[in-house]
């Protein structure tokens, strides 16, 4: 038995023509921090809403703690919540705001006290404590919403795009934060983003839907290498992958405008005697302007003019069209060209994907 399980969730709305969610199935483990990522839209909110009990399941079982839930009433789940559009109280302190579900839950005093004092210490709000909402910046703020949530003492945290609303380098301390926070207690969490940083950087396995539909859940570093299909390859990553129509003939593979690359046997072996048209993606880091690389693949060279570059010191793009599709290479400072620059690069092949040209799925 798992923490939580999901067994063929759906979800159809009153007066919507089809499911939001549809056959949703996942097991959760205790301590687990799951990210429900994907586009705007693909039901993300809507099952994490479905396990807050705020909106009614309308087909399968969900399970929490061995416990049928379909129809528990929210406060009887032993969750806790954070979301974007948190409110706080603006004429409360934050000691006060943190407190507030506690003190109207009829805790004692000295309980409130001793969680309160707690939380501000676990989350650096001592000085700050005395302090109203419109006193702090956006980080505190946000800070004060996950307090309220961890002194509940809850066995679940539902979080829906908590960070959404911070600028971006606060986000990536808020995001080192739960993270931390997530370590030290322990508490199994589902955290909705559609940020697959977000998603990448904090979650123990990531949950990606596409329509209602989870394509794939694995850990951040499986859904990288071992995509299941084209969406998944693209979704995860960023520069995002590329992608060429091809054709495999044997041991070569033919792009749109008659380039050809030889594919070593294991790759073809791995393609399973499967030839003809297909899709074939690489992520930018696996198309390389270093010598060695070069070298090492040099009867295959590719040569192309660069249209455009995005140059960050640590991450280095170079855009250009190959095979009739815009290409990113992702590369180290040294191989660094401008637009207008002609660059010779290889692709390296064992680390190409192939998927069907018509379902997409990987090959
Ligand atoms: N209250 C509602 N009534 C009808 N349709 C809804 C409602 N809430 C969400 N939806 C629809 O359900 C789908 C999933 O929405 P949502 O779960 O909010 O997506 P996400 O959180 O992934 O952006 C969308 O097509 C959305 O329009
Ligand atoms: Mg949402």
């Amino acid at each position: 038995m798992s923490f939580i399980e999901f067994r063929n969730i759906c979800k159809k709305y009153e007066n919507a023509e089809r499911n939001s969610v549809t056959n949703f199935n996942l097991d959760i483990e205790e301590k687990e921090f799951i990210a429900f990522v994907g586009p705007s839209g693909c039901g993300k909110s809507t099952t994490l809403r479905m396990v807050a009990g705020f909106e009614e399941i309308t087909g399968g079982d969900l399970y929490i703690d061995g416990k049928r839930v379909n129809d528990t009433a929210p406060r009887d789940r032993g969750i806790a919540m954070v979301f974007q559009n948190y409110a706080l109280y603006p004429h409360m302190t934050v000691e006060k705001n943190i407190g507030y579900g506690l003190r109207n839950m009829k805790v004692p005093e000295a309980e409130v006290k001793k969680k309160v004092d707690w939380a501000i210490r676990i989350l650096g709000l001592e000085e700050f404590r005395t302090r109203k909402p419109k006193n702090l910046s956006g980080g505190q703020r946000q800070r004060v919403a996950l307090g309220r949530a961890i002194v509940k003492n809850q066995k679940l945290f539902l979080m829906d795009e908590p960070l959404s609303n911070l600028d971006a380098k606060l986000r990536v301390s808020m995001r080192n934060e739960i993270s931390k926070l997530h370590r030290e207690l322990g508490t199994t969490t589902i955290y909705v983003t559609h940020d697959q940083v977000e998603a990448m950087t904090m979650a123990d396995r990531i949950v990606i839907m596409k329509d209602g539909v989870i394509q794939q859940a694995g850990a951040p570093m499986e859904l990288y290498d071992h995509p299941v299909n084209k969406f998944v390859a693209g979704f995860i990553g960023s520069p995002q992958m590329n992608f060429y129509h091809v054709t495999v003939d044997g041991n070569e593979l033919k792009f749109r405008d008659g380039n050809k690359i030889g594919l070593p046997d294991e790759v073809v072996s791995r393609l399973g005697g499967k030839s003809g048209q297909m899709i074939m993606g690489i992520r930018g880091e696996d198309i390389k302007l270093d010598p060695a690389s070069q070298k090492s693949f040099e009867a295959d060279q590719q040569k192309a003019v660069v249209e455009n570059t995005e140059v960050m010191g640590n991450e280095n793009n170079l855009y250009f069209t190959f095979g009739q599709s815009l290409t990113v290479a992702r590369v180290s400072k040294y191989e660094v060209r401008l637009a207008g620059d002609e660059i010779r690069f290889v692709f390296l092949p064992n680390k190409m994907h192939f998927f069907d040209k018509d379902t997409e799925k990987s090959i």
